[in-house]
């Protein structure tokens, strides 16, 4: 099993990077430092942090950079002696990807150049630096009805999102294959639970239905994802980091699909055996609107390497996860609120610029 001293956690202000730092000090013996690398774009934000920056003084460290930021990347990872990298930070969002491409292909393809001749040069120098590259299952592209994921299956990314990630899966690879180099990929499916910024699906329909606003549903709502509890994510990473193989990539998928329609439904009826209001006054909100752009149909993973090669698994059934995580967005009002108000941006200004 593999031993860090100093892990760098690349995005460690969004959704997964947050709940995985959590993870790491939480759940995992891990006893060295962490340094949270992170350009606080919109989707990052430290106050999702403040109870683990105030309890985890010398272990914790908040580092805000640019990974597309050569001097400051390297500089960071010299001075603190980094020795793994989970490299999280992206844009992530579909329909952003859409309307606005240029920053993927900055931080999602130029960042993890970066990133990766880092670690070469730490290499030339002596210093080995594990590096994983967290990635998605839309590199793969799109299913019918029936088929699933596997690590081989050929590339074929549909948006720009996707293929900014594809491509950064190929220079990782291709920085393994050429140089060597302690590197490994996991593919993952839709993540849920608390922290998740609310342009995606789940956040977005919980916080709506609460406030009475309506619930969008792109389409026919048909479209099939693959939803796995983000703590399920975070396990599957550690596991990679400490024990997987290099040069290799894992699937991790929750082998939980759900039409976008029934997911919705689904959410209304965990929110009103919350409330204790009644199911009609949620699924009433539900609105078919205008399909995505190029919307693939159907991710579907198929995980059996990492369950047969690391002993990972899914620990949350996903009642479990959604009415934990409907019960996160119920009480933490204050983040929810911040974070749509967009008043999480004027705290960052005041105390991070
Ligand atoms: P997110 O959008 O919530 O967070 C991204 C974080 O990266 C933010 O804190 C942001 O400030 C930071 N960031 C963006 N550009 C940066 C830059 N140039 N330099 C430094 N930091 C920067 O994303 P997420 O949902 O937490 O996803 C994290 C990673 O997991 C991404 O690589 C994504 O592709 C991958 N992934 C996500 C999912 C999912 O369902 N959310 C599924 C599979 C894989
Ligand atoms: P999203 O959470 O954006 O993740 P991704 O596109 O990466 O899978 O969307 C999940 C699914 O939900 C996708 O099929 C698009 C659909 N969707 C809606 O129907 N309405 C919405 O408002 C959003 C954000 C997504």
């Amino acid at each position: 099993m593999r031993q860090f001293k100093n892990i760098m956690v690349t995005g460690g202000a969004g959704f997964i990077g947050v709940n995985f730092i959590r993870y790491l000090l939480n759940k995992t013996p891990f006893k060295g430092n962490i340094y949270n690398y992170d350009a606080l774009t919109y989707a990052g934000n430290p106050l999702s942090l403040q109870d683990i920056a105030a309890g985890y003084k010398g272990r914790y460290h908040f580092c805000k950079g640019d990974i597309c930021d050569e001097k400051f990347v390297k500089k960071t990872i010299a001075k603190n002696n980094i020795d793994c990298i989970v490299h999280f930070a992206a844009e992530s969002h579909v329909d952003r990807s859409i309307h606005g491409p240029a920053a993927f292909i900055k931080t999602n393809v130029n960042g993890t150049f970066i990133l990766l001749e880092a670690v070469r040069e730490a290499a030339e120098k002596g210093r080995k630096i594990l590096f994983h590259h967290v990635s998605t299952d839309e590199v793969f592209g799109s299913l019918g009805s029936s088929g699933f994921f596997y690590e081989d299956t050929a590339y074929d990314p549909r948006s720009p999102y996707a293929a900014s990630k594809a491509a950064s899966d190929h220079i990782v690879r291709s920085y393994h294959h050429t140089y060597n180099l302690p590197l490994t990929i996991s593919n993952c499916s839709n993540n849920y639970g608390p922290y998740q910024f609310p342009e995606k699906l789940i956040p977005l329909m919980i916080i709506n239905a609460l406030e009475g606003k309506e619930l969008p549903v792109y389409g026919a709502g048909k479209n099939i994802r693959d939803w796995l509890h983000v703590n399920d994510h975070s396990a599957a990473v550690w596991q990679i980091i400490t024990r997987g193989r290099t040069g290799t990539s894992y699937n991790i998928g929750g082998e939980n699909e759900w039409q976008n329609i029934e997911l919705v439904k689904l959410l209304c009826k965990t929110l009103a055996a919350r409330t204790g209001e009644a199911e009609k006054k949620y699924t009433s909100l539900i609105k078919f609107v205008k399909d995505r752009k190029g919307h693939d149909f159907r991710y579907a993973i198929n995980c059996d390497k990492i369950k047969n090669e690391l002993g990972w698994q899914q620990e949350y059934t996903f009642a479990r996860g959604l009415e934990q995580t409907v019960a996160w967005y119920m009480d933490n009002r204050e983040w929810t609120d911040t974070v749509r108000t967009g008043a999480y941006r004027e705290w960052i200004k005041k105390n991070y610029q």
